[in-house]
């Protein structure tokens, strides 16, 4: 499983693109926003830290004017990954720059049907939001789930992004059901390691070595 970082910030990225834990990093509008960045110039310097795939979205809801825009955003790096929203415009905008080679996340996934329709369209990757429906008390992973069958009954190559993670329980149940990649913000990426029984043996050792005087350099 691919772990996206889901952030524009800088050092959040590094931090965990040292410990080998980023194959790409994603961005929306608020998280640009949030950062208080020029979206060019710290799209660039992610690019220039990670890899992997740099999702970066268009600002425009016409398929002519998010054509464009996308142009421009892949002329930043070669990793860039135009992410469009999940409207007929954005599936018009993801088949054109597609067609031209460019790699096209299609955002906002809300059911499998819209699924279906950005893997016809050819989509590099598929976004469903598993918190935002979480949070209108529906099941997100239920939707993860249906569009991983679906892919599969009839071989689409798009690759199923997790998104809108709120925990570390949405990381493990997207892997359990076979997501290709999540994109989580840093903060549940390192929630992943906590257990206190990791924490708790790691206490009794460490008293022991002191008990002992074990040393090893
Ligand atoms: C990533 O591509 C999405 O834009 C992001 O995961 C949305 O997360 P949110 O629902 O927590 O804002």
């Amino acid at each position: 499983m691919k772990f996206f970082v889901d952030t524009a910030e800088i050092d959040a990225i590094a931090e965990l693109n040292a410990l080998g834990m980023v194959d790409g990093v994603t961005t929306n509008p608020s998280l640009i926003k949030k950062s208080g960045r020029d979206i060019i110039e710290v799209t660039k310097e992610i690019c220039d830290l990670v890899d992997g795939p740099v999702s970066a979205e268009v600002t425009a809801t016409d398929a002519e004017t998010m054509i464009a825009e996308g142009r421009k955003l892949v002329k930043i790096a070669d990793n860039i990954a135009v992410k469009v929203p999940l409207t007929w415009d954005g599936l018009q905008a993801c088949k054109t720059l597609t067609d031209e080679g460019h790699m096209v996340n299609v955002t906002l996934c809300f059911s499998a049907n819209q699924a279906l329709l950005a893997a016809k369209a050819g989509a590099t990757f598929i976004s469903p939001f598993i918190g935002r429906l979480d949070d209108i008390n529906l099941d997100g992973m239920d939707l993860i789930a249906d569009i991983r069958t679906i892919y599969d009954n009839y071989g689409f190559e798009t690759e199923i992004l997790a998104a809108s993670i709120r925990n570390a329980n949405h990381v493990l149940e997207s892997a359990r059901i076979g997501a290709d990649v999540i994109t989580a913000p840093p903060a549940v990426i390192k929630a992943m390691i906590n257990h206190p029984l990791t924490d708790k043996g790691l206490d009794a050792f460490l008293a022991d070595i002191k008990a002992a005087n074990i040393k090893i350099l």
